[in-house]
């Protein structure tokens, strides 16, 4: 089987890189490969999360049938493959997890479709650094600094971008899980990483939207594991419970959505490359055995003449 795309996959157009590099695994990444593992069969229970997703990214797609970028993608059971290469030209599944993503096009029978790439890197570029710290049981003070100047740059993906749409779909939640397990979440500078992994993202994001493009940033912020109603409590009163939860401070390390649409509002530096940028009602994802909340950010990225 081979999984190809006109841009990357062709020596002749792109000689110098490689669509699949191999991520070197580390217990962090093991962990996420874990979780892919164990949430494959879901595609069932994230009928609904997947219909919201894919119809979000419908609705982005113009008519001119533009290139659309995934970060997180995984088995890609929040996306309908076949669907989305109606509208798009092009889509690039990015994620550290190859197994993942050969799944993913297999399981939706795209595997033979050249529009669909796929790409296996590691998003913050410090996930070997970060397992090392854990590893070496946390020591090596002078290690979190260089990790810390690793996330203020913008790393060079092997991306073809800039795409016309960037969609990334529940992996910051996750890229922050690893600062907690690599540091703790009680060590004095674990909010310091958290907030550079969480600019280092948005970032990411937005380096790879063309300008006058569109970005899609959707986060799960708590689950049925902390919050145990979340699966019962009725749909008119969601929203409501979501409230009282962010208030009780019940929600993952660096997503309550409001700290998410404040990186790209008012003085915050990436505010001024974006316009329209809109928090999307809140929604469920049902992950079988555990349930989430999601949140999500829409937004377009300035044109050169704006921004
Ligand atoms: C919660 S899952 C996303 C769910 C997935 N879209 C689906 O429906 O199957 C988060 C994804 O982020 C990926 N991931 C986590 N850390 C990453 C990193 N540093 N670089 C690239 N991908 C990463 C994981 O492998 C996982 O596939």
């Amino acid at each position: 089987m081979t999984y190809s795309c006109p841009h990357l996959y062709n020596p002749s157009c792109d000689s110098g890189k490689r669509s699949i590099s191999t991520t070197v695994m580390n217990e962090l990444f093991e962990e996420e490969i874990r979780f892919n593992l164990a949430s494959r069969p879901n595609w069932e229970q994230g009928a609904s999360h997947r219909n919201l997703i894919t119809g979000y990214l419908t609705d982005l797609a113009d008519s001119s049938r533009g290139r659309l970028c995934v970060l997180g993608a995984g088995n890609c059971n929040d996306l309908d493959l076949q669907k989305l290469s109606q509208v798009y030209s092009e889509i690039h599944l990015v994620d550290l997890d190859e197994s993942a993503l050969r799944y993913a096009v297999d399981f939706q029978s795209v595997s033979e479709n050249p529009a669909i790439c796929l790409h296996v890197l590691d998003l913050t570029g410090v996930g070997d650094m970060l397992a090392a710290y854990k590893s070496e049981h946390r020591q090596g003070e002078g290690d979190l600094r260089k990790i810390r100047d690793a996330l203020s740059e913008s790393p060079e993906w092997n991306l073809p971008g800039p795409f016309e749409v960037v969609c990334s779909t529940c992996i910051l939640s996750q890229l922050i899980l690893q600062v907690v397990h690599a540091l703790g979440e009680t060590h004095p500078q674990f909010e310091e990483l958290m907030v550079a992994v969480r600019e280092q993202h948005f970032r990411t994001v937005l380096d790879l939207i063309g300008k006058g493009g569109a970005g899609l940033i959707i986060s799960d912020f708590v689950s049925s594991e902390s919050a145990a109603d979340l699966k019962d409590v009725p749909d008119f009163q969601f929203t409501q419970y979501l409230s009282q939860l962010l208030s009780s401070r019940n929600f993952f390390h660096g997503v309550h959505p409001g700290l998410l649409f404040a990186q790209l509002k008012g003085k915050a530096p990436l505010a001024k490359l974006v316009q329209d940028v809109e928090m999307l009602p809140p929604w469920r994802w049902d992950l079988g055995t555990r349930q989430y909340a999601v949140a999500a950010l829409r937004f377009r990225r300035l044109t050169g003449d704006q921004g």
